[in-house]
């Protein structure tokens, strides 16, 4: 059964997937995340702490965000040099770059940006110092050939962060299966269960692609979207043996708030051991 709805990137029909993600993507006006600018200091404070170190040291610093909507991240940035006092002439030594599949947000984009691309990622070349993405990760059709993509952009002590939520959590699914019944659902949180277990215990991880989420059934609705099923073991297991994962704290209140940082949310860096 779950051979007809989930798939992995090596799959023709992810491709098609991908063009009607992009269309979607392309069209779309209930999107929350494109109606007004971000502001997700949580998230930023580490990259805007490496960004200052790498100024320091090498005296430059090159950052990507992919997938980054209308991101409020390049104002932080600025806020953030000015709080560290951060000499005018050396800040100017830092560039912030863009990438999204749609063009929905590149106006407001080329003014946060230098530069900023439209389309696929792995048509990127420029070599970055950091990359980063803030829930993202779990839209991509093509995970592990992006992952390795990014790893080339990088230089030397360069980082890759991911902010996206993860579905390691048993009987957390991503709201993308939402159009199946109770009964179903049950049934894939042991198929999953069983599935992340198995990469634990060291088989192949799944970068597991949902081919046929409710975004095509309903009405968008957040996340309806997240088509790849994210897994931190996924990842772990995945990584070149040069590359080396430091997981971010997130703070939050209550037995509830813990479960969902630690488990729910991942937020890595990746970067040459
Ligand atoms: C939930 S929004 C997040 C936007 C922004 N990063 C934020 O945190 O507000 C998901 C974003 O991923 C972008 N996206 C989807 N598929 C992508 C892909 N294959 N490559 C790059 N961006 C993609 C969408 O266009 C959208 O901007």
């Amino acid at each position: 059964m779950y051979s007809q709805i989930f798939s992995t990137e090596e799959d023709p029909r992810t491709q098609e997937l991908r063009s009607r993600l992009d269309s979607f993507y392309a069209e779309t006006s209930d999107y929350t995340a494109f109606h007004e600018s971000n502001w997700q200091p949580v998230y930023w404070q580490p990259i805007a702490e490496r960004a200052v170190n790498l100024l320091q040291s090498k005296g430059d610093c090159r950052i990507l965000e992919f997938g980054a909507g209308r991101t409020g991240f390049g104002k932080y940035l600025q806020e953030y040099l000015q709080k560290a006092d951060i000499a005018a002439d050396l800040s100017d030594r830092l560039t912030f770059d863009t990438q999204d599949v749609t063009p929905q947000n590149q106006d407001y984009l080329a003014t946060q940006a230098s530069q900023v691309y439209i389309g696929d990622l792995l048509e990127v070349t420029q070599k970055y110092d950091l990359i980063f993405s803030t829930f993202v990760w779990e839209h991509l059709t093509t995970p592990k050939a992006i992952l390795d993509h990014l790893i080339s952009l990088l230089n030397p002590q360069g980082s890759i962060f991911l902010i996206s939520p993860r579905y390691d959590l048993p009987f957390y699914l991503s709201p993308s299966c939402r159009h199946l019944s109770k009964g179903d659902r049950l049934k894939l949180s042991l198929w999953l269960s069983l599935k992340r277990l198995l990469t634990l215990l060291g088989q192949k991880p799944s970068f597991l692609i949902h081919l046929d989420p409710v975004l095509f059934h309903q009405k968008w609705f957040r996340d309806a979207d997240a088509i790849h099923w994210v897994s931190l073991w996924d990842l772990l297991s995945y990584l070149p043996s040069n590359m080396q994962i430091t997981k971010h704290k997130i703070e939050a209140g209550g037995l509830k708030g813990k479960i969902w940082a630690d488990y729910c949310v991942m937020f890595v860096q990746i970067q040459q051991k």
